[in-house]
């Protein structure tokens, strides 16, 4: 019992004495940030491997900017000091083991980012967010939320950027929709949306219809097997690691602020002509290992780009690791602006016709895993090292194999005509012995004739 109460009164004394300020604690550091090219004024405090930090009830530097409290090991946020400050702006409770938050946990009126990755929350109560209304960026990544009804973005009118990814939320947006103005939903101020890996295999006709603003849209990893409606305000789309088995000129017509486009490991098989030719500000282009690639329009960018690249606006370009064998050399003219253009790991066929892309000025970085796949004697040489007098489409190849045909024919002729010999003499009765006369015979007239065609064309 005596015990007991020393104990208890040890740690009362021990919350009390590393009481007053989180700077002085064992767990915690505090440093200015003086770095020119940010705006920031104010302390970053940084504490880790302290399960029970929020419970010390450690106060803030008054002039704090950011707390950093990912790494430990935290279960339950509950409101403590160090929670409560009116000048902090970021706050990271990533990459600890939360559950659970109070509703009045967080008394942080001017914070703008809140990082919540990597715990095991499946529910944001409601009244979370009502001290923190002016958050701008809230990272909910690698939670177990399952229903998105469970999460209450109330009141967060400022919200401009949120991460949801690698969540199972996908089921149940199925006919919900995450700008929902009943008011549990984001507001349609959002600019910047991620929901990678979410478990989602359709994209409703109106789930961005109130997305007014909406700039970055991250919907790779899921299971979507076509396109959708996207919102006409993107300047960057990511589409990558999904089931999508066609595009189409239809898809971007509309897009025309778009800068980056993301089309990775993706199932289709070719690019058609105009796919991109509407996207007149599309600067980055990624088609990665799309593995049933093999076709890539010449016409992909549109017609007039081919002659005049004055409004051919991309940058950067990766066909990497597709299954492509040649491309139209009508691309040499746009291909020849780019900056950077990644073809490396393609089924490259070395003949005339893929000659030119020696011509084009590929960073030297980007060579090594440029090779043709066949000819088989060229097999796994690199395009950019290969002599040009390698590439060819020979004449040699083609009447090698015409002549083989013609063989083939005479020899199937020759062998007909036996047959039909065969036919019309048997059915008279001889005796073996005058056909095997017969036969041997006609074979020394019939069978001249026959060679002379095969050896015609050597
Ligand atoms: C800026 O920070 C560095 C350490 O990060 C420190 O050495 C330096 O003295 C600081 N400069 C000013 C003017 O505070
Ligand atoms: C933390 O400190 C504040 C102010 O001193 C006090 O009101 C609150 O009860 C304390 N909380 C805990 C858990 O000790
Ligand atoms: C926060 O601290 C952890 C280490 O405890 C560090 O790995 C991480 O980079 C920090 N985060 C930021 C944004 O500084
Ligand atoms: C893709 O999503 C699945 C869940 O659907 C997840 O397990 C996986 O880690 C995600 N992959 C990446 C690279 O994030
Ligand atoms: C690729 O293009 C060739 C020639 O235009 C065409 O014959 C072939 O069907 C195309 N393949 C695919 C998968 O689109």
């Amino acid at each position: 019992m005596r015990f007991h109460h020393v104990v208890i009164a040890f740690m009362a004394y021990s919350f009390k004495a590393e009481g007053s300020l989180i700077c002085e604690s064992d767990f915690c550091v505090c440093h200015h940030n003086n770095k020119s090219d940010r705006e920031v004024f104010g302390e970053i405090v940084e504490c880790s491997y302290d399960p029970i930090l929020l419970k010390r009830n450690l106060s803030l530097p008054e002039t704090a900017y950011t707390l950093n409290l990912s790494r430990n090991s935290l279960v339950d946020v509950e409101f403590s000091l160090a929670l409560k400050s009116d000048t902090l702006t970021e706050l990271f409770l990533n990459s600890n083991k939360i559950k659970n938050i109070s509703p009045n946990a967080f008394r942080l009126p001017n914070l703008k980012r809140l990082d919540l990755s990597d715990n095991q929350l499946e529910v944001i109560r409601e009244g979370t967010f009502d001290r923190i209304q002016k958050l701008e960026y809230l990272n909910l990544a690698n939670n177990r939320f399952n229903t998105f009804e469970k999460i209450t973005f109330h009141h967060l009118s400022y919200l401009v950027e949120i991460v949801l990814d690698n969540n199972d939320l996908g089921p149940s947006l199925e006919n919900n929709n995450l700008f929902d103005r009943s008011g549990y939903g984001l507001t349609h101020k959002i600019q910047s949306l991620s929901i990678s890996g979410i478990n989602l295999d359709t994209v409703h006709e109106n789930f961005f219809v109130d997305a007014f603003d909406l700039r970055r849209l991250t919907i790779s990893n899921n299971s979507l097997i076509s396109t959708f409606v996207f919102p006409f305000t993107l300047e960057y789309l990511d589409l990558s690691d999904n089931l999508i088995t066609e595009i189409s000129e239809e898809d971007f017509t509309e897009l025309l602020a778009l800068k980056e486009l993301k089309l990775n490991n993706l199932l289709i098989k070719d690019v058609p002509g105009f796919a991109f030719a509407s996207l007149h500000s599309l600067a980055h282009l990624e088609l990665e290992r799309n593995q049933f690639l093999v076709n890539f329009s010449a016409t992909a960018f549109g017609q007039e780009v081919l002659d005049d690249p004055v409004d051919f606006m991309l940058e950067t370009l990766s066909l990497k690791g597709s299954r492509l064998t040649s491309l139209d050399k009508r691309l040499e003219v746009p291909f020849g602006q780019l900056i950077r253009l990644d073809l490396q790991g393609n089924f490259w066929n070395c003949d005339c016709n893929l000659k030119w892309i020696q011509k084009l000025q590929i960073h030297p970085d980007l060579y090594d895993h440029i090779r043709c796949y066949t000819p088989k004697p060229l097999y796994n040489s690199r395009v950019f090292e290969l002599d040009e007098k390698y590439f060819t489409c020979t004449k040699v190849h083609r009447s090698h194999r015409v002549m083989v045909t013609i063989s083939i024919i005479s020899f199937c002729l020759l062998l007909s005509s036996l047959a039909v010999w065969v036919y019309m003499f048997l059915p008279r009765n001889h005796t073996r012995c005058d056909f095997a006369n017969v036969y041997s015979g006609a074979s020394y007239t019939v069978l001249p004739v026959h060679v002379s065609t095969v050896r015609d064309p050597l």
